[in-house]
């Protein structure tokens, strides 16, 4: 696998196999944190926040410095030339003058795909709009697969805002490479996921069901991924209001679910989890955010070609 120079948009920019190879350095890194402390020295990492962010920016920045790199960046487009009007083709040409690779987040879909072809560094996407967000999905799959080992003949639940949650979006995406996985997808009819990625789960011949009711579904699932109602997409603040609170998980729910199931968000959470469930040990979501950072010190080495992963 050579992964140096390349960009990271969606999950299909990976295959099934790299991804693996990625999860497995992530792995030695947990393990021998140690021998990676110096392997980025001398790289600069420019995050590009165009849209609020705690765990997807932090934990790039902590992953590149944990490297032994550094980083520069903006979390406030506001204090940028963005509030010039600088298109972001021209703050990525910028940036490349100074960093070795970039990351990037923004509220329009197709944003950093733009962004990249302009761009002689690589470009991971922190998240376009409601599109895709792969290195959360990379986040996601290594917290699976440390706990249960791979992702094979899983039943995965997926609730909440499924419409506009861009890690749903690339979760299924990758997801689809894999054999006997179910998807069971929990949401009102409103945030149902769009019809691009129901197209992915019929093409890839994979099981999957639609239901609006959570009680009914959790004793079938291995993994329940919960979601927050994503506000800033919607159009009125009514809509929100009325579907925000639908789903809650609460541990008298949790009482018909599977013992070695999975709970995972990929955070902020709003009302979806409740508190009680944090200290259940099906609860996995900051375990989860730990992960990520892991798996993004993997990325930065693969992209930035410094070592062999
Ligand atoms: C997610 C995102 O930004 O899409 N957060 C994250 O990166 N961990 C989920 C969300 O904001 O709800």
């Amino acid at each position: 696998m050579d992964l140096k120079g390349r960009h990271l948009i969606e999950p299909a920019d990976l295959t099934a196999g790299e991804m693996e190879r990625l999860f497995g350095e992530a792995e030695r890194i947990i393990a021998r944190p140690k021998d990676y402390a110096e392997v980025c020295k001398g790289k600069l990492l420019a995050t590009l926040f165009y849209e609020p962010s705690t765990r997807t920016r932090f934990s790039f920045e902590a992953a590149m410095l944990r490297l032994g790199g550094q980083v520069i960046g903006f979390s406030e487009p506001g204090s940028s030339s963005v509030s010039k009007g600088e298109s972001i083709a021209d703050t990525i040409r910028t940036v490349e003058c100074y960093a070795d690779i970039a990351v990037m987040r923004h509220p329009k879909e197709g944003s950093v795909l733009v962004a990249s072809r302009q761009s002689g560094i690589p470009v991971i996407n922190a998240g376009d709009g409601g599109h895709h967000h792969p290195t959360q999905t990379l986040t996601d799959l290594l917290t699976i697969k440390l706990e249960k080992g791979g992702f094979d003949g899983i039943t995965m639940g997926l609730c909440g805002d499924l419409k506009f949650g861009r890690t749903v979006h690339s979760l299924i995406h990758a997801l689809t490479r894999y054999t006997g996985v179910r998807f069971i997808m929990i949401s009102p009819e409103e945030l149902s996921v769009p019809e691009y990625v129901r197209e992915k789960i019929r093409k890839s011949g994979l099981e999957f069901e639609e239901t609006r009711d959570l009680r009914e579904a959790l004793p079938k699932l291995d993994v329940l991924y919960m979601t927050r109602v994503q506000r800033e997409r919607f159009f009125n603040e009514e809509d929100y209001i009325r579907l925000k609170d639908r789903y809650i998980l609460s541990a008298s729910k949790l009482k018909s679910a599977k013992q070695d199931l999975m709970i995972l968000h990929p955070l902020p959470r709003v009302n979806e989890i409740a508190a009680e469930v944090d200290t259940d040990p099906r609860a996995h979501y900051f375990r989860q955010a730990k992960n990520g950072m892991y798996v993004r010190m993997a990325l930065l080495i693969a992209l930035l070609g410094v070592k062999e992963v």
